[in-house]
């Protein structure tokens, strides 16, 4: 069997804005899920996972587009890549999918857009071989909303196809959707080894789902501020005064977050294209902490926790990550400070009774390729 490979991410900042035709700036993670694929003589896909042992699925390939109902909810992740390129009329045909996923589920690091690359670049390497990536994405993401049911925006799949190792991948979704993958990209040298630095993740174990109904709300309330302004989206508004226009308060705080958020992004691209020390960024991923929880409402305890915690015993900066109610917190931190911020997170989740998180350390990794 030959093998693909695609990374989860975090994102360092532009949270909730990519659906907002904003900005966002994640690297990819070195955890990624793996996609086994092997030709088939019948005409059947047949999927395994390493995770779900004895849960295999076999789907006719005519039956793909309608599957969704009945199959388990992590096969349609596959499934849905697999029907979304026979849609757009590449000649597909069986095959065995074997799945081994190291991507924590649930943690915010976008499991899913890994499982959903993973199997979108070996697809494409198998029947397709001139789909550009730009479409790997785009098949990836419908994949998703339309059949996995989880209306996310475009951040997960991008990072997971196009990041480069010792990079952060700044994009700007209006162009890169306007421009088809063409323009609106950007590979920007994230050096944290070189300036003695550490990314800690921190997840706090309470599963963050994007089928359940926070973040469609969300969604929804973003649009809902554009439409009060007139605009077809919030990344048209061109100053914070316009906000004041928008009646409905909650919707005018959901506006101001996704305004503070870009320019965050900005921010924080230009210090690293100046090749500025990384901590100098520490205190504005901190702000979009604030932003997301105060402003955005998707922050947990569990979270605000982690961030209080990390930057009290000396993280540069911190911040939850992705979309929110639940998943990971991020922290800049001197190499030589990583285990006295983890001591001092796990020692407020115990006197808070929260379980223990999980910690480990991220470099800026390679995006989706096959291995050889
Ligand atoms: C989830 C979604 C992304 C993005 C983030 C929030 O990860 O999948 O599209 O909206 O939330 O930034």
């Amino acid at each position: 069997m030959r093998e693909w490979v695609a990374p989860g991410r975090v994102n360092i900042i532009g949270e909730h804005t990519d659906y907002n035709d904003g900005y966002v700036l994640p690297i990819a993670v070195p955890l990624v899920v793996r996609c086994g694929a092997r030709l088939r003589a019948d005409a059947s896909v047949v999927l395994t996972s390493r995770q779900r042992e004895g849960d295999t699925v076999r789907v006719g390939l005519a039956d793909l587009a309608d599957t969704r109902d009945r199959v388990p909810a992590w096969a349609r992740y596959p499934l849905g890549v697999f029907a979304e390129f026979a849609r757009r009329g590449h000649r597909v045909a069986g095959v065995d999918l074997a799945i081994d996923g190291a991507v924590p589920i649930g943690a915010g690091l976008s499991s899913s857009a890994a499982l959903s690359c993973s199997v979108a670049i070996a697809l494409r390497d198998l029947f397709a071989p001139t789909v550009t990536e730009y479409e790997l994405i785009d098949i990836a993401r419908t994949a998703e909303n339309e059949y996995a049911g989880a209306p996310t925006g475009v951040l997960d799949q991008s990072a997971s196809m196009l990041c480069t190792a010792g990079h952060a991948l700044f994009l700007d979704v209006r162009e890169f959707v306007r421009g088809r993958g063409e323009s609106g990209f950007e590979q920007i040298p994230f050096d944290l080894a070189g300036h003695d630095l550490e990314l800690l993740v921190i997840d706090t174990g309470q599963p963050h789902r994007l089928v359940d109904g926070g973040y469609g709300q969300r969604r929804a309330q973003c649009e809902a501020a554009a439409a009060a302004l007139g605009k077809p989206s919030l990344r048209e508004v061109a100053s914070m005064a316009e906000l004041d226009r928008i009646a409905d308060p909650t919707a005018r705080r959901r506006a101001r977050h996704v305004l503070t958020e870009n320019a965050r992004v900005l921010e924080v691209a230009e210090k690293l294209r100046e090749g500025a020390d990384p901590r100098a960024i520490g205190p504005v991923l901190s702000e979009g902490h604030i932003s997301l929880r105060d402003d955005f409402e998707v922050s947990t305890p569990a979270l605000d926790a982690a961030v209080d915690a990390a930057i009290e015993a000396g993280a540069h900066g911190a911040r939850m990550v992705g979309g929110g109610f639940g998943g990971s917190a991020i922290a800049l931190v001197d190499r030589d400070r990583t285990g006295a911020v983890t001591e001092s997170v796990r020692e407020r989740f115990a006197r808070s009774a929260f379980a223990p998180p999980r910690t480990f350390v991220v470099v800026p990794s390679p995006g989706a390729h096959r291995r050889d």
